[in-house]
């Protein structure tokens, strides 16, 4: 037989480089903090007061159906809780699948996006396996957002779609919120018609949203997920917009593409939102706790971060400091070959002793003089 994959895998699929996740779980790994997850176990919480609500939410589902195709018992939960329209959300398999879906929505022949970079992969990846142009537009030195060079870019391109993460992943910064509008602005004008998404998968860190600025601006999506605040394991993620544009979206989403385990968990996190809010408080103290620590270390640049997460450069090669923390039982992301994040990793904000860990096994890896 002589069959030719390659005469049917298209080009831009065969030219992709698979998302890369960490290591996952591995002989001798300690500490992970390489994926932005909650160190917070909820379920073992809930196993507390909650255990029996949640136990039997997930007792009362009926497996031989099919789930709620629109989710509309969490969508109800998360309208309440966010002063929207249950017509403004669209549930969806993480916010992985929110992307995926607006990218479908615009893809075509002549179809581009504009991105900042460096930000989330799965922005460029799922939008170059639908043949969709991607506009990369450099982020400053200092990570921050060159609106001028940005506007300008836009009005060039004239893409259908801008992703801006807010905080962006992996740098952890918010981008100025006048930027934000900027763009959002020029892209509702006479020259420029694009969706743009504001990704607030850190929003619970930043304590920052772009939410009650949905009535002024017809083309902004709102994307948030239940993965950094403690449930990344069931796959739940959260579109926002006006209804106009959720209708549209939800044309090209699969008939069940949330599970019914996955929307019964959800309902009941999400009526327990004083837990999850707790949760956020004590990582960003610990969030302030390890930007000081690194701050004062040698041999480390470490920039702002207002996620659950933090970014920071070392003056050895990143490399080696990634694979000597690993060996010492300690997952963090390397970046190092990253464009703009040469020696660069990200650290993600974990239980104090996690981040203790992380600390202590740094500071011997870099050496007394931050560089041996
Ligand atoms: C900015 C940003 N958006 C979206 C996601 C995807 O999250 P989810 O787990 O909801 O698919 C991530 C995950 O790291 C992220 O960093």
């Amino acid at each position: 037989m002589s069959f030719d994959l390659h005469a049917v895998v298209r080009t831009e699929v065969r030219a992709q480089t698979p998302y890369q996740t960490g290591p996952e779980s591995r002989p001798g790994l300690r500490v992970k903090l390489d994926a932005n997850e909650s160190p917070f176990a909820l379920g073992e919480i809930l196993r507390g007061a909650l255990a029996a609500e949640l136990a039997r939410a997930l007792g009362d589902v009926e497996l031989q159906r099919y789930p709620d195709p629109t989710a509309r018992e969490v969508r109800t939960l998360l309208a309440g809780d966010l002063g929207v329209e249950a017509e403004q959300i669209l549930i969806t398999n993480g916010s992985d699948e929110a992307i995926q879906l607006l990218q479908m929505v615009v893809a075509g022949p002549a179809a581009s996006l504009a991105i900042p970079v460096p930000t989330f992969a799965m922005y460029a990846i799922g939008a170059r396996a639908m043949g969709i142009r991607v506009a990369e537009v450099p982020l400053a030195e200092d990570f921050s957002l060159d609106a001028a060079r940005f506007l300008d870019r836009l009005r060039r391109e004239r893409p259908r779609l801008v992703f801006l993460a807010w905080p962006n992943n992996p740098t952890g910064n918010l981008f100025d919120p006048h930027a934000v509008e900027a763009i959002l602005a020029a892209c509702a004008g006479r020259d420029c018609h694009s969706l743009v998404v504001v990704d607030e998968a850190y929003g619970h860190y930043s304590g920052r949203s772009f939410l009650p600025r949905l009535g002024e601006f017809p083309n902004l999506v709102i994307l948030r997920t239940l993965s950094k605040i403690g449930l990344a394991g069931i796959r739940l993620g959260i579109l926002i917009a006006n209804a106009e544009v959720v209708r549209e979206v939800n044309k090209v989403r699969l008939p069940y593409n949330v599970n019914a385990l996955s929307q019964a968990a959800a309902r009941v996190v999400l009526a327990h939102g004083d837990v999850v809010a707790q949760h956020a408080a004590v990582i960003v103290n610990e969030r302030e706790r390890v930007l000081a620590a690194l701050g004062a270390m040698p041999g480390v640049r470490v920039y702002p971060s207002q996620a659950n997460f933090v970014l920071l450069r070392t003056h050895r090669r990143g490399d080696a400091v990634y694979a000597d923390l690993l060996a010492r039982g300690i997952a963090v992301r390397n970046f190092s070959r990253a464009p703009q994040l040469a020696d660069c990793l990200r650290v993600t904000i974990g239980a104090a002793a996690e981040n203790d860990a992380f600390l202590d096994a740094l500071a011997a890896v870099l050496g007394p003089g931050g560089d041996t």
